[in-house]
């Protein structure tokens, strides 16, 4: 089961990468252009995003590198730190932030204030999630 978890997990990072990048540049393209919010777009950042943490949170509990290695040694191990502790949280208040900008800009009415949201929380929380992918151990590349 883990083994599958995490050929989803890794499989599914590109998606969301994808969709998020594809969400910020539609919706930066409606807001220059004065055009309306495109919620689907959003919505699809936003699907990929939790779907990806729930997968993770699975993994979180199943796997070895997960809260099972959380320890005062593995503290002061940087690739272990990575996987039991700043990986889960940066993606975490990455995750939440963009619930809130697509939840904000779901409740707002004037168009270009909704674009404005979506931009403004999905480039940081995209910022977030790339700052804590374990780069140079993730399977898809190594
Ligand atoms: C640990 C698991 C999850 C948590 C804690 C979570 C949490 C949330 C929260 C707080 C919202 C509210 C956003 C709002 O105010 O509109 C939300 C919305 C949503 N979530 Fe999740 N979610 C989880 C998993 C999932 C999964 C697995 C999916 C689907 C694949 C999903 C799809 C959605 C959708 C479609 C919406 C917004 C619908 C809308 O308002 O238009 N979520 N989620
Ligand atoms: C939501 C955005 C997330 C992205 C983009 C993401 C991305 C990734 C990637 C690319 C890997 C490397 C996979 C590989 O080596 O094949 C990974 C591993 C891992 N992720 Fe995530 N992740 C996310 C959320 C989470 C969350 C919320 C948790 C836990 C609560 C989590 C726990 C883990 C763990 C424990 C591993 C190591 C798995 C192992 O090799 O045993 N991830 N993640």
């Amino acid at each position: 089961m883990l083994t599958g978890m995490k050929h989803l997990h890794s499989t599914l990072a590109i998606v969301l990468l994808l969709a998020l990048v594809v969400a910020i540049v539609i919706t930066l393209a409606n807001y220059s252009g004065k055009k309306p919010y495109n919620r689907k777009i959003a919505l699809l950042g936003l699907i990929a995003t939790h779907l990806q943490f729930l997968v993770g949170l699975i993994i979180y509990f199943v796997s070895p590198l997960g809260i099972q290695s959380f320890s005062g040694e593995n503290m002061g191990n940087s690739l272990s730190r990575l996987y039991f502790l700043e990986h889960p949280l940066m993606m975490l208040l990455g995750v939440v932030l963009i619930t809130i900008g697509y939840s904000k800009a779901k409740r707002q009415t004037d168009s270009q204030k909704a674009n404005k949201l979506v931009l403004t929380f999905y480039i940081i929380g995209l910022i977030f999630i790339l700052s804590r992918i374990p780069w140079s151990t993730w399977s898809l590349f190594a």
